[in-house]
């Protein structure tokens, strides 16, 4: 089965061509990052529009890429939501009006459910059942993933995701957008004892997350600053910050882990490719006895390959899931525990 892939839920364009028995044939990507790092965050209208401009064109390449025919394909799956409503309705409509030119079903797509299957697209894949943490710049979420469309939300987020913690750190110390990247190179130069910052409902009971405090006391740290901050100062700043979010993820992790008795651990979301969150991981897998997956670096991020493959396990389960109506509608808010029946 072959099944063409479209994300635009946020500031990436991404298209790919997964193939049940071939693999991945072809993906591409553009991302709008420089575009709205002038405005320090994503805006959505100008979001929406570079979608539009980059859809057709990196649809085209796929196909010449892989060399595969329009109507070879046997679907399309589209990134339904969450996310921006602009931003979804352009990959929608895309979908739509491909799948009714070429009169092919089409299937929406939770995005955080690409996220979670991604690393089901490495080398190495892991097994059924695992627990998952999504880390990404709207969610933090850990979830114990049965099979495919099986989910159990076990903790999130009550407040900022992980990735906009990073995202608005990195712009309180003046680091630039996308924070996360930034912020996690400034803090390898950073002394770890030169500040210590709060660790969030690090011994709650429960698996939920909380990172505005965190942020909160970035802020504090930095208008506390008598003279001018200096780039060693901000590479301390940011050591504490890193340290702090890694220490709550691994252990939340290790938690979740205990909790289920289960011994696999997926990392799936562009925090996921932050080096001191994946050095710690190792580290606690090592010590705990448990093992840790993640996606190819390129997958982390927003990507069309995710969805695609996402689409393609869909339709292996239910090849009726797909479906030759192209009235669309997007979901910008769409709980991933909502989906979990197939
Ligand atoms: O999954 P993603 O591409 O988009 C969403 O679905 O949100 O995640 C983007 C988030 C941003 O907040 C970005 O700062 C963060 O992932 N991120 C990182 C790193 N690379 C991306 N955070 C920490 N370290 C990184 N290396
Ligand atoms: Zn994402």
């Amino acid at each position: 089965m072959l099944v063409l892939g479209i994300e635009s839920s946020c500031d990436e364009t991404g298209l790919a061509l997964y193939d049940t028995e071939r693999g991945l044939l072809a993906h591409a990507l553009y991302s709008q990052v420089a575009m709205h790092a002038e405005y320090g965050g994503v805006v959505p209208e100008l979001a929406s529009r570079d979608h539009i401009r980059r859809a057709i064109p990196l649809l085209e390449q796929v196909f010449a890429e892989s060399g595969i025919a329009h109507d070879a394909i046997d679907a399309i799956a589209y990134t339904q939501g969450p996310g921006l409503a602009g931003a979804l309705l352009v990959g929608a409509s895309v979908a739509c009006g491909l799948g009714l030119a070429l009169d092919k079903p089409v299937l929406g797509i939770h995005h955080l459910e690409g996220h979670l299957l991604s690393p089901l697209l490495a080398s190495e894949p892991p097994e059924f059942p695992f627990i998952a943490l999504l880390v990404s710049g709207g969610h933090t979420q850990l979830m114990r993933v049965d099979g495919v469309g099986q989910y159990t939300m076990l903790g999130e987020t009550l407040d900022d995701a992980a990735g906009e913690a990073f995202d608005k750190s990195a712009k309180l110390l003046g680091l630039g957008y996308p924070g996360g990247p930034a912020i996690s190179r400034m803090a390898q130069f950073g002394d770890p004892t030169a500040y210590k910052l709060p660790r969030p409902m690090l011994h709650s009971k429960n698996l939920d997350f909380s990172f505005s405090g965190l942020k909160t006391a970035v802020l504090t740290v930095v208008k506390n600053q008598t003279t001018n901050i200096c780039e060693q100062d901000k590479a301390n700043i940011a050591r504490a910050f890193v340290d702090a979010i890694v220490e709550v993820l691994t252990a939340k992790c290790v938690t979740a882990l205990k909790h289920t008795g289960l011994k696999r651990l997926v990392i799936a979301g562009g925090v996921g490719a932050n080096q001191q969150l994946r050095e710690s991981l190792n580290a606690a897998a090592v010590k705990k006895h448990f093992k840790v997956f993640y996606p190819e670096l390129e997958f982390c991020t927003d990507n069309g390959a995710m969805i695609a493959f996402a689409g393609a396990m869909r339709l292996q389960i239910n090849p009726d899931a797909a479906k030759k109506d192209y009235a669309f509608n997007v979901k910008p808010r769409w709980p991933l525990d909502s989906i979990s029946t197939i």
